[in-house]
């Protein structure tokens, strides 16, 4: 049976590089901001701002960036965003509140907020804020107090429900693609519609990475655009949201192997890679495997290099690109990506507490962090972490453990995947996992147990013999 462990090495960058090989820049900060820490690297954000601003000049329609910063909650990287020539996609009343109190211009935001309160469209309202609106209850609404404010609303409308050939994109969000034209024409005939609404473009996000399935969604969008011209409706703008791959591994080889292997597993021919044999989204049933993967694609080739052009160049049925025609209607592409303009932006890392064994003589090594300091949507980070060990001379032997967090839940391993260290860390030893900026560090972080959520730090310093004082708190 084969025991060996598949590994997923990640792609790390140099000051990730840099930050993991440096036991005591990591004690020190841990001195001062505790543990978990989230760290972030402002350079490598500003790389991929002007990696997206690259490739879009390339074409001859205009475009905006947002930022969509729900996908991680640092206020400096809003701020970075719009030193660095793009926007801000807010989703909440406290997003776009911090936003506008840090100076960010109302025409450099947007609130694409799923849920928008009263507080949330006053303030936008207010300030001038682009509103994305998703149902009849919230265009009614925003009506009603642009009306009370004596102001107008700047307003898009979120479409969803696109056809990619016999198939319908369903979504809970926006307002369904059969329905949207007459919805529009009948609302602007309400009392003061014209005047208080300033209607502007439109916005989608599509689950899922297709492409075609983009390229189509604009195509079936600009249709409509160019319908609702001729009833002299002023539209400058589509918004398609983010979705925007990104890549975190080195080898192909070491993904395909890892599926395979963890398919094996589920299947009893191996020993587990996982916590419990998870499958992680593969079952078995009468010795076949069934299901997928359900974890984020964390090898793949489709990132935004290649995955914007894609978008652009899926033809309508006279053969006209996407991109050809959004220059020809002049018509602004508008895109508010977040995981991607965090790549290799961040590291999270965490002391080591304790080591034990289980019943089933499986080594635990218990981190100074909790589950919820390191989660999305995905069924586990299929990346390997880093460790640094305080004893540099130390002769290795090495071990197979799983990483365990402090809430009191019987699931709360830090990663499912079992790891391949090259000795047993030591109490106050540090466990790294890198490129968590994108959505593991803080969108389903909790105080349970009252414990502290994480620090975040950040630094501007591009490399080369960073130091404590090159870290700042994000307050
Ligand atoms: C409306 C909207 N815009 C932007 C994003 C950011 O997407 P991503 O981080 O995948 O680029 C999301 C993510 O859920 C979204 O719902």
């Amino acid at each position: 049976m084969n025991t060996k462990l598949p590994p997923l090495t990640p792609l790390v960058s140099p000051w990730m590089e840099e930050l993991i090989t440096d036991f005591d820049l990591q004690h020190q900060l841990f001195e001062k901001y505790g543990s978990p820490l989230n760290v972030h690297h402002i350079p490598s954000f500003e790389k991929n701002i002007s990696a997206f601003e690259a490739i879009l000049s390339n074409y001859g329609f205009k475009h905006k960036i947002f930022y969509a910063r729900k996908a991680n909650k640092c206020k400096i990287l809003a701020s970075a965003a719009v030193q660095n020539g793009i926007g801000v996609d807010t989703a909440s009343f406290n997003e776009l509140k911090q936003c506008l109190d840090n100076g960010i211009l109302p025409s450099n935001l947007v609130s694409t907020a799923a849920i928008k309160t009263e507080p949330l469209l006053k303030l936008a309202i207010h300030n001038q804020v682009l509103l994305i609106i998703d149902n009849e209850d919230e265009a009614n609404k925003i009506l009603e107090l642009s009306k009370e404010l004596n102001q107008p609303a700047i307003i898009g409308f979120r479409i969803s429900g696109f056809y990619v050939g016999n198939h319908k994109l369903m979504s809970r969000f926006g307002l369904d693609v059969d329905e949207i034209e007459s919805f529009i024409l009948d609302f602007f005939k309400k009392k003061g519609a014209q005047h208080f609404l300033n209607f502007t473009g439109f916005h989608f996000h599509l689950d899922g990475y297709s492409p075609k399935e983009r390229g189509t969604a604009l195509h079936q969008t600009m249709d409509l655009i160019m319908r609702l011209r001729s009833h002299n409706f002023d539209l400058k703008f589509i918004d398609i949201g983010g979705g925007v791959l990104m890549n975190y591994l080195e080898n192909q080889n070491e993904w395909r192997t890892f599926q395979e292997e963890l398919k094996m597993a589920v299947l009893n021919q191996r020993e587990p890679i996982t916590y419990n044999n998870n499958g992680l989204g593969f079952t078995q049933r009468n010795g076949v495997v069934e299901g997928q993967l359900s974890t984020y694609p964390f090898y793949n080739e489709r990132t935004k290099e290649k995955f914007l052009p894609e978008v652009l160049s899926v033809p309508n049925e006279n053969a006209l690109t996407v991109a050809k025609r959004l220059e020809e209607l002049d018509i602004e592409l508008r895109l508010e990506p977040g995981r991607s303009l965090l790549d290799q932006v961040g590291v999270t890392m965490a002391k080591v507490v304790h080591r034990k064994k289980d019943a089933r003589n499986n080594i635990l090594v218990g981190l100074e962090m909790n589950m919820t300091q390191m989660a999305s949507s995905s069924a586990d980070f299929l990346l390997d972490p880093f460790i640094s060990y305080a004893d540099s001379e130390r002769e290795d032997k090495p071990v197979e453990v799983y990483l365990t967090g402090a809430y009191c839940l019987e699931r709360d391993v830090l990663l499912q995947r079992k790891i391949a260290l090259p000795s047993l860390p030591s109490v106050g030893d540090v466990l790294l996992f890198v490129n968590t900026a994108g959505y593991m560090m803080h969108f389903f972080e909790t105080e349970a147990h009252l414990f502290d959520l994480s620090q975040n730090v950040y630094t501007r310093k591009s490399q080369n013999e960073m130091k404590i004082s090159d870290f700042m708190a994000d307050e």
